[in-house]
């Protein structure tokens, strides 16, 4: 049985989630958004289709700029700092952007001045002389967040400049009593200058946002109306510029102005997508049909290509309106769909950077919790509707455990003992319709119903298990009926691969394990439901995923430690030893160390050997095509279930030697004493989250 796909044509996807602020890490928040979006790539390019996924860092604005002051750092240096440290989360959580790039770039300079350009050829550009508070010791004009002063209404003290905390009154800075700057104190002065503004009270343009806004399929039904609700209430022109120092993009032909960062931050989005294009195939090697891809130029420009914006709800204003409204009116294409996701707060709480609640993303995956657990709990919570999704440390571990690993992986487990050989025989996994699951699955990943993708995935589980309760193999086996056994043992198996299939866009690398239990190509939407078939032969199975051990969730939460006082440290050891026991080897040149070849491996499998004491046997995933076994002297240090799935490093052109147990192919490389006696203990080496199998150490 195979899905109904042979009607569909491919589709070309530009996908992009929003620009996160370069001043900060990412939060809990950003990774959600991130998981969100690449489960809908995943599954997008599982379909056939051809996607580019990009995001960048929004870098512009004035809250950067006084940030990379009060650091002492030009907002360059500032921003690329940040930068730097993005990689190790999406390759942590798995999330697979196409390209990252900056909209403090040569691309993005030149498409948002291209885009006002047009802009102001078609009239849609005015220009305006306003008022505002200038901080005459800084010598910059202030937004409204940096002045402060007594609230109108109420009278209470130190109040921002557009509303007063105390009483909830909504006010202009200029009507604040004794307003003051907050970068100097200094009393603001009054100044005019010109402005820049984009004309979104032109009918035409209300006209065209009604009209788009309202467009089936492109925003979901809460957001249509919310815009409705805007345009009752009536359009105001749109000020896009700021005075110098601003950091930021020039505006042509206006000497000392410069966009506001709302302004160039979308054109990011664009310019990520030509940065990625004028790289060439550098990272496009993700779907072999992106390869065939036209130009930046081509594609934009390309009337099939859709256009796909994930972001949080406190940003759709500028996603649904001045963002479509800067596209048509430049003579652009505009996006197909803006879906927006709510919030997610942890344990019922608004996170806070201040008050230390969230989540840290890199404490997650420094304690070593499995990112798929994250990404699998997050669809669970997720639906296409904007509605904020909670982070409940209890019902993480029980939805792991029970549905994840209770259910599904489970069942590879179950299943394979009864199947001699691994080879499959014939049996009835047609009965369970997988055909019927895997479409009715696509409409909800779609959909970005996940959550209900995850139920139905479950409840087909829930039945497979039932089954093979119900057939009872391990009776069978006693009775002598081993192809009985064997019959039910493979239709479970089958049911594993339809599942893992269906799962493969949320748990890309435990359906990457699976595909190597079962030994087939690469799990896709197209072959889905269809059987492996009788004949086939398996691998033999090796724990898939551990179940989360609730003290993680402790550790997760524990507030991070106080600084240890100096005097607190321990004290040197009197005489300096020998570092880590033993000298240290001769000098060697490059060309030397250069002949070892030492890659990322995943440990596939990993088992006790009997009649060992010292070793395991390893079964590494070197990126080949083909599994290596190799032993190695740890077992005093770990459980071998403890070891699956984990990445390490290992000496991959070592001459293969025979052991006692079998041919060793290479060697894991781990750190100990130079004498184990003194100071026992192994550790393995473990690379930083993102290192891929295969990929070379030097
Ligand atoms: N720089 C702008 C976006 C420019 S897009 C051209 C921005 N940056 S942000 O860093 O503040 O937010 C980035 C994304 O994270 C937004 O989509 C925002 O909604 C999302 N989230 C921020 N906090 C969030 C949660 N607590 N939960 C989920 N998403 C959240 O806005
Ligand atoms: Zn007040």
């Amino acid at each position: 049985m195979v899905a109904s796909e042979n009607t569909m044509t491919q589709r070309k996807l530009f996908v992009t989630t929003a620009l996160p602020y370069a001043n900060g890490k990412f939060h809990i928040g950003h990774i959600m958004e991130y998981i969100q979006a690449d489960i809908w790539v995943r599954f997008q390019r599982m379909r056939g289709h051809m996607v580019h996924f990009v995001g960048a860092d929004d870098a512009h604005g004035a809250p950067i700029m006084i940030a990379a002051e009060k650091a002492g750092k030009t907002p360059q240096q500032f921003v690329g700092e940040i930068a730097a440290g993005r990689q190790q989360y999406l390759d942590g959580f798995h999330v697979r952007f196409d390209n990252w790039h900056s909209t403090d770039s040569a691309e993005n300079t030149q498409l948002a001045q291209g885009i006002y350009k047009d802009l102001k050829a078609a009239g849609l550009i005015a220009t305006r002389t306003i008022e505002q508070f200038y901080d005459p010791v800084k010598g910059m004009f202030l937004p409204d967040r940096y002045i402060k002063g007594e609230c109108p209404t109420c009278h209470a003290k130190d109040q921002y400049g557009d509303s007063c905390e105390v009483c909830s009154a909504v006010y202009a800075p200029t009507d604040l009593i004794e307003p003051y700057s907050t970068l100097t104190g200094a009393k603001p002065e009054i100044r005019s200058s010109e402005h820049f503004f984009f004309q979104l009270s032109n009918p035409e343009v209300v006209d065209f946002l009604k009209a788009w806004t309202q467009s089936p399929g492109r925003l979901q039904p809460e957001m249509a109306k919310k815009a409705s609700e805007w345009f009752e209430a009536g359009m105001a022109d749109w000020d896009i510029s700021r005075e110098s120092p601003y950091f930021g993009i020039e505006i042509p032909d206006a000497p000392g102005k410069y966009f506001y960062v709302w302004l160039d931050a979308p054109v990011g989005y664009l310019a990520s997508l030509k940065n990625h294009f004028d790289k060439g195939q550098a990272r496009d090697h993700w779907h072999p049909a992106s390869r065939t891809a036209a130009s930046f130029d081509e594609f934009v420009a390309d009337p099939q290509v859709e256009q796909v914006h994930f972001i949080g709800k406190d940003i759709v204003y500028f996603h649904t309106l001045f963002w479509p409204a800067m596209l048509q009116f430049s003579g652009r294409k505009t996006p197909a769909q803006v879906n927006v996701h709510g919030f997610i707060t942890v344990s019922g709480e608004k996170m806070s950077k201040s008050r230390g609640t969230g989540i840290d993303p890199l404490k997650y995956l420094s304690l070593g919790m499995n990112p798929e657990w994250l990404r699998y709990y997050i669809a669970a919570k997720l639906n296409g509707r904007v509605e904020d999704v909670d982070f409940n440390p209890d019902d993480f571990v029980a939805r792991v455990n029970a549905d994840l690993v209770g259910k599904f992986v489970n069942i590879a487990s179950r299943a394979a003992k009864f199947i001699p050989g691994g080879q499959l025989v014939a049996n009835n996994a047609a009965t369970l319709q997988p055909a019927k699951l895997v479409d009715s699955v696509a409409a909800l990943y779609e959909a970005r119903e996940y959550g209900k993708a995850l139920r139905e995935i479950m409840a087909y589980a829930d039945e497979v298990n039932l089954r093979f309760d119900g057939a009872a193999p391990w009776k069978l086996a006693k009775e002598g009926k081993a192809l009985e056994a064997a019959a039910i043992g493979s239709e479970c198996v089958e049911h594993f691969k339809v599942l893992a299939a269906c799962l493969k866009p949320v748990l890309p690398a435990l359906a990457a394990q699976a595909e190597a239990f079962l030994q087939c190509a690469p799990l896709d939407w197209a072959s889905a439901a269809s059987p492996l078939g009788a004949g086939h032969v398996v691998g033999s199975y090796q724990h898939l995923m551990q179940r989360v051990d609730a003290k993680l969730l402790d550790a997760l939460f524990e507030p991070p430690a106080e600084a240890v006082p100096a005097a607190a440290t321990p004290a040197a050891p009197e005489a300096p030893a020998l570092p880590g026991g033993e000298a240290m080897a001769d000098t060697i040149t490059i060309d030397d160390f250069s002949k070892i070849d030492l890659r990322i491996a995943q440990i596939v499998a990993c088992e006790a050997v009997e009649g060992s004491t010292k070793l395991l046997r390893l079964t590494l995933d070197v990126g080949e095509g083909r599994t290596r076994t190799v032993f190695s002297g740890i077992a005093s240090a770990y459980q071998p279930q403890d070891l699956v799935g984990k990445l390490t490093v290992m000496v991959a052109n070592l001459a293969p030697r025979r052991m006692k147990f079998g041919v060793s192919e290479g060697m894991v490389l781990a750190a100990s004493h130079g004498d184990e006696k003194a100071q026992p203990g192994i550790y393995v080496l473990n690379p930083w989250p993102g290192a891929q199998p295969g990929m070379r150490v030097r």
